[in-house]
C-alpha cells in the first residue's frame, strides 16, 4: 500500500476528528447556552450551531464517506467484518441524522427565531433541546462504535 493509501487515510481521520469533534462541543455549548436562559444567547447558538452542523460535521461526513469507500476499494475487502458493519453503521447514523436530528433542529431554530416575539423561552423549547441533545448522543455512540471498528478491525463480532 503506497502513497495513495496514505493520503486517503490521513485525509480520513482528519474528516473523522471534524466529524465527531464538532457533534459533541457543538452539543456542548448549546446546551450550556440555553442554560444562561438569555434569549439572545440561546437564539444565536441555536442559529450557530446548525450552521457549525452543517458546515463542519456535514463536510466532515463527506469527506469521511468519499475516502473511506475509496480506500475500501481500492485496498481492502468489504466482505471483513469491520468494514462491512462499519459502512452499514455509517448509512445507519446518517440515516439517523437526516430523518430526526436535523429536523428536530430546524423546529428548534423556528422556535429560536421566534423568541424575540415571545419575550421567553417556551417550555417546548427545552424538551425538544433534550430530544436533539439525546437523537446527538446517539449519534456519537454510533459514530464511537466505528471508530472501535475501524481501529481494531475485528473479523467477528465481540458482543
Ligand atoms: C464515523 C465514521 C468513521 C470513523 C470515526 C472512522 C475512523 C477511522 C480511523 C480512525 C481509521 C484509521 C484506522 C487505522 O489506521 O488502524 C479508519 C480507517 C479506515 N476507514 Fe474509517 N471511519 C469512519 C467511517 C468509514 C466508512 C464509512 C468507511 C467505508 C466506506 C471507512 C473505511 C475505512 C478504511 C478502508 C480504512 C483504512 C483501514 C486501514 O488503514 O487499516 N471508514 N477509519
Amino acid at each position: 500500500m503506497g502513497s495513495t493509501y496514505l493520503l486517503l487515510k490521513i485525509t480520513h481521520i482528519f474528516a473523522a476528528t471534524l466529524f465527531l469533534g464538532n457533534l459533541v462541543v457543538t452539543g456542548y455549548w448549546k446546551a450550556a447556552a440555553l442554560r444562561t436562559g438569555d434569549l439572545r444567547v440561546a437564539a444565536t447558538s441555536q442559529r450557530l450551531a446548525r450552521r457549525a452542523d452543517a458546515l463542519f460535521s456535514g463536510l466532515g461526513a463527506l469527506i469521511l464517506s468519499g475516502t473511506g469507500a475509496v480506500n475500501a476499494t481500492l485496498h481492502f475487502d468489504y466482505h471483513g467484518f469491520w468494514l462491512f458493519h462499519g459502512g452499514l453503521a455509517f448509512l445507519g447514523m446518517i440515516f439517523l441524522w437526516c430523518a430526526l436530528l436535523i429536523p428536530v433542529e430546524r423546529k428548534l431554530s423556528r422556535m429560536a427565531a421566534a423568541f424575540p416575539v415571545e419575550g421567553e423561552i417556551p417550555a417546548d423549547y427545552f424538551r425538544w433541546s433534550r430530544v436533539s441533545s439525546g437523537l446527538r448522543a446517539i449519534v456519537v455512540f454510533m459514530a464511537l462504535c466505528m471508530l472501535y471498528l475501524m481501529v481494531y478491525k475485528p473479523h467477528a463480532s465481540p458482543l
